[in-house]
């Protein structure tokens, strides 16, 4: 996506989860609006690799914070005191995207193993919560927040009841922070099938198949691409007048068919 319009100049964006993935291309997309974008992950060449793609500037230039460009910091959302010094450091942050990512929790429920859906939990919706609310003091009063969730957290795929209890908590949390937190703005994107490196643990055969699949049975006629999510979660920021909604970005795959 090539966006020109510099609507965020002056602005600072905090992706957190921003070195691969949707993450990476909603850094990449406030960017290219002006904005001065701060992305982090745990893994520090994957932020290094991350910051040279969306920058175009070595890691080490990139290791400093200037106005439209993009800095890395090394945080485990998972890890309340190295979450806390990061927006204690950060400053005063207008915009925030939360695009950790977990995968534990998702199989068929007689047989789900409760310690993997608490790691589910662990994995994405508690780094999300804690992130949203260690950063609460050093956001914009009138900023945004954006939290990524998933559209299994309303649709109804046998094995998936996990991760539905973990997106929908996430998903129900939204209307009513929207309300609680104004003039801060609280909506998140909940993406379908999105071709990332998230998809990496599926061997590249059967995700193939399975993207072919999915393909065939979405209305837009392909699974999506981090750059489609990165405009939904750009319009959320973007757009002063949205709150407390949850934006479906699925290509129509979860649109209900009666079927
Ligand atoms: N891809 C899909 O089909 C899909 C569908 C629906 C929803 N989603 C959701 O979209 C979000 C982004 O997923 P993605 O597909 O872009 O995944 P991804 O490519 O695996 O990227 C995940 C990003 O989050 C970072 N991260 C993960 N755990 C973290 C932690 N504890 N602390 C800090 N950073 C962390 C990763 O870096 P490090 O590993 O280096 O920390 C990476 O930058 C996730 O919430 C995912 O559940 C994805």
């Amino acid at each position: 996506m090539s966006t020109t319009s510099n609507l965020f100049t002056g602005q600072r964006v905090v992706v957190m989860g921003g070195s691969s993935g949707i993450g990476e291309a909603a850094a990449t997309t406030f960017a290219a609006d002006g904005a001065e974008v701060v992305i982090t992950g745990r893994d520090r060449e994957r932020l290094d690799a991350a910051l040279e793609r969306i920058g175009g500037r070595t890691a080490e230039q990139s290791r400093a914070t200037e106005p439209g460009k993009v800095a890395g910091h090394q945080v485990d959302a998972a890890d309340p005191a190295a979450v806390a010094a990061f927006f204690a450091e950060v400053g005063t942050v207008d915009h925030l995207v939360v695009a950790v990512s977990g995968a534990a929790g998702s199989g068929p429920f007689a047989g789900l193993d409760l310690a993997d859906l608490a790691a589910g939990f662990d994995a994405k919706f508690w780094p999300q919560v804690r992130v949203l609310q260690a950063a609460l003091p050093h956001l914009r009063a009138d900023g945004s927040v954006t939290l990524i969730t998933a559209a299994s957290a309303r649709s109804a795929f046998p094995g998936t009841a996990g991760l539905a209890a973990i997106n929908g908590a996430l998903e129900a949390m939204v209307p009513p922070l929207a309300v609680e937190l104004a003039p801060l703005r609280i909506n998140a994107v909940s993406p379908g099938v999105i071709d990332t490196p998230w998809w990496d643990r599926v061997p590249a055969e059967q995700r193939a198949a399975l993207f072919e699949g999915l393909a065939a049975t979405t209305p837009a006629g392909r699974v999506g691409r981090a750059e489609d999510v990165a405009q939904a979660i750009h319009l959320l920021a973007a757009n002063t007048f949205m709150t407390g909604m949850v934006l479906d970005c699925t290509g129509g795959a979860n649109l209900p068919t009666g079927r």
